[in-house]
């Protein structure tokens, strides 16, 4: 049978739209989220066809919202939960900011995207299970099934959210969740990071955030059908007027995607999905373009939490000459720079680049091929057994760090007004 030219034009986006909704209910089921059906909540769906009425689909949700574990151990040193991700042919610089990261004190979770080929996959998931310190103390978790994620859409938040999920299922312990890319490296040993955090309150987020959308604030094709997205004229300032699902309208921010978030605000993000996180995610899968702002519109859309942002990433990242819209790959020439903005990560780096085997040297104290060493090691230089994980030994690092933090905390309550 022969479509006419008419009826063409609506087979394709009817085709997406039910791609997108087979792809959102599959992230869900990844994420674990419907263990059991108790609730349920409609959430509003929206395709693009013009002559359709809106599709409401029903969202099954868990009910299993223990996750108001008590906050664990305030006084002792503070856990990390990594996610590591990279693309085709990123799986040795991946392995690598792998081992400069690791600590037995965290957990781990790596990722490498359909794009890159499956041998690099296999390959990824057999070192990790072949080491004989990620054997022994089980704390490094490989995504398995790959996801395909684009770097400007939707799948990157469902892809950071899975993690999440696995990160919040694995372990009951970690207090900061980081994500990570391949092209990251660390300036600091974990040791530094770990008695750096330990004085700072647990549920501290440091987010660089930004209403002002600029470039960003371009919105997708289903434009003519949103719901209402609107500037206020000078400012870029983009607010968004939900149909029915929303009592009020939310505000949209936007910012860096590198980022430390609270353990609190992950379980918010992640459980808290019958209301601002859930229906915020639908809105960036359906109508904007701006993958990057998911974190920073659902915290500072929310109350409770826009008092505990902390308005940086903690990371060093030369931007390029305007339109600034990527990162400067950083070399050799960047090295004192990198060091004196006392930041936890760097990034870009190209791979094996030399700027990072003078970090490895001067400020991780890293050998090639091995983890960076800490108080955890049984053997001092290689670092290929584990002793005391609760064994810090921080560094210079640890000051330069410990400076920055205590200089961005003081200031975060008067920066806070912007996120609101
Ligand atoms: C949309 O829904 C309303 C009420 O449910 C119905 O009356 C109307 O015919 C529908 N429109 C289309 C185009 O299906
Ligand atoms: C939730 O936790 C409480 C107290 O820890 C427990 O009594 C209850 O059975 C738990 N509920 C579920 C669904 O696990
Ligand atoms: C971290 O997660 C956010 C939200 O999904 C994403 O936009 C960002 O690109 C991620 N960053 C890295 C380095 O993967
Ligand atoms: C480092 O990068 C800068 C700017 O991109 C460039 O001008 C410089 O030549 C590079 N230095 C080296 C050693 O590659």
């Amino acid at each position: 049978m022969a479509f006419s030219n008419s009826e063409r034009r609506w087979v394709f986006p009817l085709a997406m739209a039910s791609l997108m909704f087979i792809f959102l209910i599959a992230a869900s089921f990844n994420m674990g989220l419907l263990s059991s059906v108790r609730s349920i909540n409609s959430l509003i769906f929206s395709s693009n066809l013009p002559s359709t009425n809106e599709t409401t689909v029903s969202f099954v949700e868990s009910k299993t919202n223990n996750h108001s574990s008590p906050p664990p151990h305030v006084q002792s040193s503070p856990r990390f939960g990594y996610l590591v991700s990279g693309s085709k042919g990123d799986l040795e610089s991946l392995w690598r900011v792998l081992r400069a990261l690791y600590h037995p004190r965290n957990q781990y979770v790596v990722h490498l995207d359909l794009e890159s080929p499956a041998e690099e996959r296999i390959e990824l998931a057999k070192r990790v299970r072949e080491d004989p310190v990620f054997n022994d103390v089980g704390n490094v978790h490989m995504i398995t099934k790959a996801n395909l994620v684009t770097y400007r859409g939707p799948t990157m938040v469902a892809n950071t959210l899975h993690a999440c999920a696995i990160l919040l299922k694995k372990s009951k312990d970690w207090d900061w969740f980081i994500n990570l890319s391949a092209s990251d490296y660390p300036l600091v040993t974990q040791d530094d990071l770990i008695h750096t955090f330990t004085g700072l309150d647990r549920n501290l987020n440091f987010i660089d955030y930004t209403s002002k959308l600029g470039w960003k604030a371009e919105t997708s094709k289903a434009s003519d059908h949103r719901p209402g997205l609107y500037s206020t004229k000078k400012a870029d300032v983009f607010w968004v007027t939900p149909r029915r699902t929303m009592p009020t309208a939310f505000k949209l921010f936007t910012g860096s995607a590198w980022m430390i978030l609270s353990r609190s605000f992950v379980e918010y993000c992640i459980w808290g999905w019958d209301n601002l996180p859930r229906t915020l995610l639908m809105y960036y899968t359906n109508f904007l373009s701006t993958p990057e702002g998911y974190f920073q519109t659902v915290i500072c859309n929310t109350p409770e939490y826009s008092s505990t942002v902390v308005n940086h990433d903690l990371h060093y990242i030369s931007w390029d000459r305007p339109p600034k819209q990527h990162p400067r790959t950083l070399n050799i020439s960047d090295t004192e720079r990198m060091i004196a903005s006392g930041a936890v990560f760097a990034r870009k780096f190209k791979h094996n680049d030399l700027a990072l085997d003078k970090i490895d040297i001067e400020l991780l104290g890293r050998g090639s091929g091995d983890f960076t060493p800490g108080g955890w090691c049984a053997d001092k230089r290689k670092c290929s057994k584990v002793g005391d994980p609760s064994k810090i030994n921080p560094g210079p690092g640890a000051n330069r760090l410990q400076e920055l933090v205590s200089r961005l905390v003081s200031t975060s309550k008067v920066d806070q007004r912007k996120c609101r």
